[in-house]
């Protein structure tokens, strides 16, 4: 509730009663980055739409692994209604690394070299957001900085390998126990924030909650 009124304090800027703490908290200082926001799912506030075609989630299947069916009406309409409505954490921060990794493979978004490519992710994008050639500009653009996060992040990774061959070895063991790599996931990941924090204005919602939450990523880098 603090939260919300602060923000309005600043929204009220104009609202003389409100100029003293307006100029107290104003822009960048009104974010305090030791209080994280109450969590909203973040497509709550900017719609990133969701690249997992249906014809993509059918040939995805095995690693999609839904939520255990309800237990009433199996095999029912229920659950085709179920097929057409995708897992809250496809939409999320977190998405299933195989599944991931697996829709980009399918898709060649990454290739079989292991290098993503921007040219196979703009096609899924013409399939997937043919509707707003805006949010379609952005999600690309975000690509292409992930991609590039992601091959610096791989240098230090090889860095860090020849300085410290135990290194090496943990990753060797992880990779082993993992089924998947994370890679896809985290390039998705990252994409969806990059578009998260630049989503058009067409679609943002402009609401207080959401407004913070934006302010909160922006603002406040991770350690
Ligand atoms: C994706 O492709 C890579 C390389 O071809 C392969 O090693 C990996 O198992 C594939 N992953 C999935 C989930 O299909
Ligand atoms: C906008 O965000 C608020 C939370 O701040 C949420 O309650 C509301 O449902 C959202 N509106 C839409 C259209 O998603």
């Amino acid at each position: 509730m603090s939260q919300a009124s602060n923000m309005k304090a600043n929204f009220g800027c104009f609202i003389v009663i409100f100029v003293c703490v307006c100029y107290a908290s104003a822009e960048d200082e009104s974010v305090d980055c030791t209080k994280p926001p109450r969590f909203i799912p973040l497509h709550m506030c900017c719609p990133v739409p969701d690249l997992s075609t249906e014809e993509l989630m059918e040939q995805c299947a095995e690693f999609a692994k839904p939520p255990p069916p309800p237990p009433i009406g199996r095999g029912g309409p229920a659950k085709f209604e179920h097929s057409h409505h995708h897992p809250p954490h496809m939409r999320g921060l977190h998405p299933h690394p195989c599944l991931i990794e697996c829709i980009f493979n399918k898709t060649e978004v990454i290739g079989e070299n292991g290098e993503p490519d921007v040219d196979k992710f703009s096609a899924l994008l013409d399939t997937t957001v043919k509707d707003n050639e805006e949010m379609a500009a952005i999600m690309e653009e975000a690509f292409e900085e992930c991609t590039e996060k992601a091959s610096e992040l791989k240098a230090k990774i090889a860095e860090k390998i020849s300085k410290y061959p135990e290194f090496a070895e943990k990753m060797a063991n992880h990779r082993m126990q993992a089924a998947c790599s994370p890679f896809g996931a985290m390039l998705m990941t990252c994409v969806n924030m990059e578009t998260f924090k630049n989503c058009p204005a067409s679609v943002w919602n402009d609401s207080t909650e959401c407004n913070t939450v934006r302010d909160f990523i922006n603002e406040c880098k991770r350690v």
